[in-house]
């Protein structure tokens, strides 16, 4: 039984007094949650904020993004090491937010797994599908593809203890959520994709669901199979939402 995760993902909200502010309340509520993992991933200049007061609770943080390379001349990069530095476990990778924006191609994406895993970060690989797409009927072709590049040039084992989140593009901020059907279509889709070359892998995989995950219809979607906890955005900023979500998921 995989064990479920629910992940906050402030994009780039927030500051050092809000921020202040909604961390005292996720202690407040969610730290006796003890039947799930919840993790917030932060922009990074507050990374030794959550820190410093998250360190000694069951909220584990993140990051929302990280270097392909280790080391070296990459102006306004930030490499996994020092990630690690300020006691980050999780990153996100390749968010649609950033791969249309600042044109990350799945071949670096597919890098900065790797960064991630060889570092000791879980990655929390983003894959979704635009609404063209799906209304086309090519949402596994295109989900597939963000897949193979990393399957094809690493093996689907380094999918082993990771973590990948469908968001589908269409259901991102836009307040209309896959439903619990679609998204158990897809979750079983990729599952599959990897359980075809790596078995154990594809039983310890996390699937999260992302996309106006609200607490009501967390309730339907987070008791679907294979779907193992949320990537949640919006309501991640406020305390009592996520609580509710992170209640559904429990
Ligand atoms: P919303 O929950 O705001 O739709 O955002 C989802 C998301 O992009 C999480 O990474």
């Amino acid at each position: 039984m995989r064990r479920k995760l629910v992940v906050a993902n402030w994009k780039m909200h927030g500051n050092l007094a809000s921020n202040k502010e909604l961390l005292s309340a996720y202690i407040e509520k969610l730290t006796s949650i003890t039947t799930i993992d919840v993790v917030v991933c932060v922009p990074y200049p507050y990374l030794s904020q959550v820190q410093a007061m998250l360190q000694n609770t069951s909220i584990a943080w993140g990051a929302q993004n990280l270097s392909k390379d280790a080391v070296g001349a990459f102006t306004g990069e930030v490499s996994a090491s020092m990630l690690k530095d300020f006691g980050v476990s999780y990153v996100i990778i390749g968010h649609s937010e950033r791969a249309t924006a600042y044109c990350e191609s799945d071949e670096n994406i597919a890098m900065k797994f790797m960064q991630a895993k060889t570092h000791g970060l879980t990655p929390i690989l983003c894959v979704g599908e635009t609404l063209i797409e799906r209304e086309a009927g090519v949402m596994q072709m295109v989900v597939g593809k963000q897949l193979d590049t990393i399957i094809n040039t690493y093996g689907a084992s380094v999918f082993g203890d990771a973590v990948v989140s469908y968001e589908p593009i269409w259901a991102i901020g836009t307040g209309l959520a896959a439903s619990a059907e679609q998204a158990q279509s897809m979750h079983e889709f990729i599952r599959g994709k990897v359980a075809a070359q790596d078995k154990v892998a594809a039983n310890s995989l996390k699937i999260l669901y992302g996309g106006s995950v609200t607490p009501r219809n967390a309730v339907q979607l987070m008791v679907t199979q294979d779907i193992d906890g949320g990537l949640i955005g919006r309501c991640s900023l406020n305390a009592q939402e996520f609580e509710g979500i992170c209640l559904a998921a429990g």
